[in-house]
């Protein structure tokens, strides 16, 4: 993110800003939550979210970066230089690197089942002739996943391809083939949802997914849908703030976001649209839809009913790995540049600074899934638990005081002046954008939080 020609294009700016908001959390977490959540109920809040909230406050975010010309924290210093608002920035970068701890250990997974389907082992049974079921790609799942060792080693290969990219300065190469595999990505999604359609019993999956039931609606469904829209969308970690202020100065921020938003809703709901017939097709029920399974097991179902199953597996978890790694090298790089910043360390000392203690958080998050999975604290996995904070109240909290900042502490012309390019754009929905950032968000976040924790 250092050369400011990364975005001399248009479309290399969205690329490069959809390559951060299309991750893992679309496509593995989202399914979780919408199975866990009540479905088409789930989808319908989390839609909501994403445009009455995730919109505005993206655009706010972007203002903020663009204008303040720095990273997460040192753009509120440039723009309020004495207050202490810098201090919503650093919520967001600690977020974030809560975040990083475990996302790691899920991009190991994805580079994991590349491995195993170039070998051959995920689809054993099939390739010696034989057919494959639920069970045996559950006991496929537990031996990649849940086993203590395997993991590990995949995780730790790519917290070490993390320090080789971030140190060794290929980061535009792979930011580059990323801008070259999301489309890819993209294209297979939907080969895959033509074969997840025709699946028999394909309607039921596709009726969970996608008629509401109202009476599903409760506190914990919307504070989820609303973490979930934060999540999938970068915000409230300072990453957009600090990739906006590399945005040349007649970027229409408003148009960014939208467009931002709505391929990364789409890559989501496309996903749904994926798993869900599998689901009920393949009669997955009970445990086996817990947490992981969706993708490390539905998802290979379905490869395994299409002509050259392997191949199409391989493509799709190499993809996966590849927007995987490119979120995690943004990820990291946000709390990289703050202590080089911050703190005058050299490249090397801020990478080994922010990488090596996750050897440490990224195993204790991996073996929470295996032999540490007693081990709760306040009922929750050590994962389940980093997930269920940063996500669901640091992310909100963080969002919340951007929106205060941008809405009443930054100078009054401020935000309009960067939503309109300095008076050259018009801009019609700068009245509701700013209204939404004033009264709407801030409100409407904190209650629902509040109603989350009185329940
Ligand atoms: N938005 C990304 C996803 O949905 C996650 C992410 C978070 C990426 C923070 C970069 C930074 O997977």
């Amino acid at each position: 993110m250092s050369n400011k020609n990364q975005f001399g294009t248009k479309i290399g700016l969205i690329a490069a800003t959809v390559g951060s908001a299309v991750g893992l959390g679309n496509v593995w977490r989202f399914p979780i939550l919408a199975q866990s959540n009540g479905g088409a109920a789930f989808l319908l809040v989390y839609v909501a979210c994403v445009f009455i909230l995730g919109i505005p406050v993206m655009m706010a975010e972007f203002s903020l970066g663009r204008g303040g010309g720095s990273d997460a924290v040192g753009s509120f210093q440039n723009i309020t230089p004495g207050k202490k608002w810098w201090m919503a920035g650093a919520i967001g970068i600690l977020a974030s690197y809560i975040i990083l701890s475990y996302y790691m250990v899920v991009a190991g997974w994805t580079l994991e089942y590349t491995w195993q389907s170039i070998t051959g082992d995920l689809y054993t049974p099939i390739t010696e002739g034989g057919a494959m079921n639920n069970a045996q790609f559950t006991s496929k799942m537990n031996e990649y996943i849940v086993n203590d060792y395997n993991p590990l080693i995949f995780t730790f290969l790519m917290i070490i391809a993390n320090f080789a990219i971030l140190l060794g300065g290929v980061k535009r190469g792979i930011e580059r083939l990323s801008n070259i595999l999301m489309p890819m990505l993209f294209v297979l999604l939907i080969i895959f949802a033509g074969v997840s359609l025709s699946l028999p019993k394909a309607e039921d999956g596709l009726s969970f997914f996608l008629n509401p039931d109202f009476s599903k609606v409760d506190a914990t469904v919307v504070v989820n849908a609303m973490g979930q829209a934060f999540f999938s969308l970068s915000l409230g970690m300072g990453i957009l703030i600090t990739y906006s202020s590399y945005y040349p100065k007649n970027t229409i921020l408003s148009r960014t976001a939208v467009t931002v938003s709505m391929l990364d809703m789409t890559v989501a709901i496309m996903m749904g649209i994926i798993i869900f017939p599998a689901v009920t097709s393949f009669g997955l029920t009970g445990e086996s839809l817990e947490g992981a399974s969706l993708v490390f097991i539905t998802l290979p179902e379905v490869f395994a009913q299409m002509a050259g199953g392997q191949i199409w597996s391989i493509l799709f978890f190499f993809f996966l790995m590849v927007a995987a790694l490119t979120s995690t090298i943004s990820i990291a790089e946000v709390s990289i540049a703050f202590m080089q910043d911050h703190f005058k360390m050299s490249r090397v000392k801020a990478c080994v600074t922010v990488l090596a203690p996750l050897f440490i958080l990224s195993s204790l998050c991996s073996l929470s899934q295996g032999s540490l999975g007693s081990m709760k604290i306040f009922g929750f996995t050590l994962f389940d638990l980093f997930d269920q904070v940063a996500t669901n109240i640091m992310l909100p909290i963080a969002s919340i005081l951007v929106c205060i900042y941008m809405g009443w502490i930054a100078p009054k012309t401020f935000f309009k002046n960067q939503l309109s390019n300095n008076g050259t754009v018009r801009s019609r929905v700068f009245h509701i954008v700013l209204f939404i950032v004033r009264f709407i968000a801030p409100v409407l976040i904190a209650s629902i939080l509040i109603a989350y924790f009185v329940k």
